[in-house]
């Protein structure tokens, strides 16, 4: 991101809180950048950070396939901060040592800092850490000096003030340690001098000058799906240019009930957007007809999904650049390669170069989830929208197991509005962050009145999780779920069974296909 004065680079190893130490930094107002430890060194020196945070790893330093950078990193004198193999990487790379432990050493742990280091001085004289390690600095590399031990680790911190690098072996950036955020911020303000100008709301208003610029008379087009990112994306782009934004809403037939009258309402009668709605409902039944294999599906929803989208944009004339609602992990994790392919997910935000577009304009893209709702809340972007849950792209069809019908949506669509309005109405400690049901192929033997019935099985899902990867299902009231299947088995026609899915993810994934 150029034009910041001030900015963070997270090296990232592969370490799994390393997206939580980009979100401790921008809370204390300094944009940073997350990129792969193989990043090039004049590529880093080119973007003149203000200083580095080598992450952690799921490798060994010792190892024989460890995940290295270049050595020429640590002589450039910005200012470094290795936290756990960071530290431990550095303490290889300039001629100290490492070693495997005897014992791992894990969880909340006392550490006792030096109060002579700038960067430990405001944990002084103690504090309890979080810590997660086997692999251990033996040796310090010669002009370091520890400013932090434990009880079984020597070497918690270690500094060389000459050449601006610094080593932690625990993890500030957890919630567990105890002041972690004032670590940071000594390494963020008083090593590397960053003075915390960075917010979310000044990062719109550049953005919005930027797409000004770069849109000039043009036309800009953006597929929306309701989600929070291609709306806010979209709402970015209007702020920007007014009238020259084109959005096209397909609506595949595979929403919830409500959702398309909402997303045309919102986004037309609220915003007063440029709004195209597609319905393409019988296009997409036809092409679903017959496929019950959970890939085949996705991959003609996506495909399909593009053709509408394609067919609508040649319509239009003057369409120079395709709006998207890219966000920053997105960004990451192709960055890093390390997506795994366990469902070919599709997103309005995905849209591949379809067509010869002047330029692909993605407003969201050096923002996190939660920094993308701040900028829906400046927009005044409400509560319907901005905390909608996850929603996959091709909709229900992946919610109803085997072949998709017009009756299935109907059954599914109603159920599930059903299960959503009484978790709404009840108090749930922890309420799911996603819930929904789904049409099972399975059809059970029941009595209705006197009568045996012959009806489909609905399961109901219920997740918390905070960023999807993992999931535990929501213990929830059994009052509440006799209440839900009291109301499905009553008012939904052709449903006589409601189960729970009680499975974590791993090893299920949230949505049954
Ligand atoms: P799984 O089922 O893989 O889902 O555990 C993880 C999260 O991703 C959502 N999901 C999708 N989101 N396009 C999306 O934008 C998709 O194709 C898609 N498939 C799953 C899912 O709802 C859950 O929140």
């Amino acid at each position: 991101m150029e034009n910041i004065s001030e900015k963070i680079l997270i090296l990232d190893f592969g370490g799994q809180y390393s997206q939580i130490i980009a979100r401790r930094i921008r809370e204390i107002n300094v944009y940073c950048e997350i990129k792969s430890y193989k990043t090039s060194l004049s590529e880093i020196l080119e973007s003149e950070y203000q200083g580095i945070i080598l992450s952690g790893s799921p490798s060994s330093v010792i190892g024989p396939n460890a995940y290295k950078c270049d050595p020429e990193l640590f002589e450039t004198g910005i200012p470094i901060l290795g936290i756990c193999y960071g530290a431990q990487l550095i303490a290889s790379i300039l001629g100290g040592k490492v070693e495997r432990a005897s014992a791992r050493e894990y969880g909340s742990i006392k550490v006792v800092f030096s109060h002579t280091s700038i960067l430990t001085r405001s944990l002084y004289p103690e504090g309890i850490c979080w810590t997660s390690h086997t692999d251990h600095i033996t040796e310090i590399p010669k002009g370091f000096t520890i400013t932090a031990h434990s009880d079984n680790c020597a070497v918690a911190c270690m500094e060389n003030t000459q050449k601006n690098i610094y080593a932690t072996q625990f993890h500030p950036e957890v919630e567990h340690t105890v002041r972690g955020d004032e670590f940071i911020k000594s390494f963020v303000y008083k090593i590397c001098g960053c003075t915390g100008s960075w917010s979310v709301v000044s990062f719109v208003k550049e953005a919005i000058n930027k797409i000004k610029k770069q849109v000039g008379d043009k036309k800009v087009i953006c597929a929306i799906s309701g989600g929070v990112d291609s709306s806010v994306a979209a709402l970015m782009v209007h702020k920007a240019v007014n009238k020259q934004l084109i959005c096209i809403f397909v609506d595949h037939g595979l929403l919830r009930e409500g959702e398309s009258d909402l997303v045309e309402k919102v986004f037309t009668n609220r915003f007063n957007l440029n709004l195209i709605k597609i319905n393409a409902q019988s296009r997409f039944l036809d092409k679903l007809k017959g496929i019950t294999d959970p890939e085949t599906k996705r991959k003609i929803i996506g495909e399909e999904f593009i053709r509408v989208f394609e067919e609508e944009a040649k319509k239009l004339e003057g369409v120079a650049f395709l709006c998207q609602g890219t966000i920053y992990p997105d960004v990451i994790e192709s960055g890093l390669e390390n997506a795994s392919a366990i469902k070919s997910h599709h997103n309005v935000g995905g849209l591949p170069s379809i067509m010869d577009f002047e330029g692909i304009i993605e407003p969201l893209k050096y923002l996190f989830k939660d920094e993308v709702r701040k900028v829906g809340r400046e927009f005044k972007l409400t509560g319907d929208l901005l905390y909608r849950q996850p929603f996959p792209g091709p909709g229900l069809a992946v919610r109803i197991i085997g072949e998709v019908t017009p009756r299935k949506l109907q059954i599914l669509r109603k159920a599930d509005a059903i299960f959503r309005e009484e978790i709404v109405k009840s108090d749930v400690v922890m309420p799911p962050n996603q819930y929904f049901a789904i049409l099972t192929n399975t059809k059970t033997v029941g009595v209705m009145g006197d009568e045996r019935s012959y009806d489909y099985t609905v399961a109901l899902r219920a997740v918390n999780s905070s960023d999807f990867m993992t999931a535990k299902w929501t213990k929830i009231p059994y009052e509440v779920l006799e209440k839900i299947s009291t109301r499905i088995v009553n008012e939904v026609e052709n449903v006589n069974r409601i189960v729970y899915d009680i499975t974590t993810k791993p090893p299920a994934t949230i949505e049954w296909e």
